[in-house]
């Protein structure tokens, strides 16, 4: 089967979790107010991968930052999804690997990575269930 159904349910604001689809990695973030905020004061110029929040969440549910768990610069998978993990410089992701930085949209901030986190297709089955594939 190539889409995978998640429960988002239980995903507190300022939680991720990290689940999978198609064998690669997936994180699921609930942004707090305060993340949506940081996200959208960023200037288009100042990012290297230049798309909003908006454009990489849907309408009415930037809260959910869905995104692939994997670097794009050699294909790590970042810490910052678990509880306690280091969310780098910039409030969201970080590979440890070459030391790539990612906001709190998932977009490259800072070191070798050249695109932001890639947001897989998926859709809002329901308001706690989203289906990605
Ligand atoms: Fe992530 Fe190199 S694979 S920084």
């Amino acid at each position: 089967l190539s889409s995978t159904e998640i429960d988002i349910s239980a995903i507190a604001s300022g939680q991720a979790i990290k689940t999978s689809w198609r064998k690669q990695p997936v994180f699921v973030r609930n942004l707090t107010p305060a993340e949506i905020e940081e996200a959208n004061r960023v200037p288009m110029g100042d990012l290297r991968d230049a798309e909003t929040l908006a454009d990489r969440t849907k309408p009415g549910k930037e809260n959910w930052l869905i995104t692939l768990g994997v670097c794009t610069h050699l294909g790590c998978v970042p810490l910052g999804a678990a509880e306690g993990e280091n969310r780098g410089d910039f409030g969201g992701y970080f590979c440890p690997c070459h030391g790539s930085h990612y906001d709190t949209a998932a977009r490259i901030r800072k070191g070798p990575a050249p695109t932001n986190l890639v947001v897989p297709p998926y859709d809002f089955t329901s308001d706690t269930v989203v289906t990605i594939g």
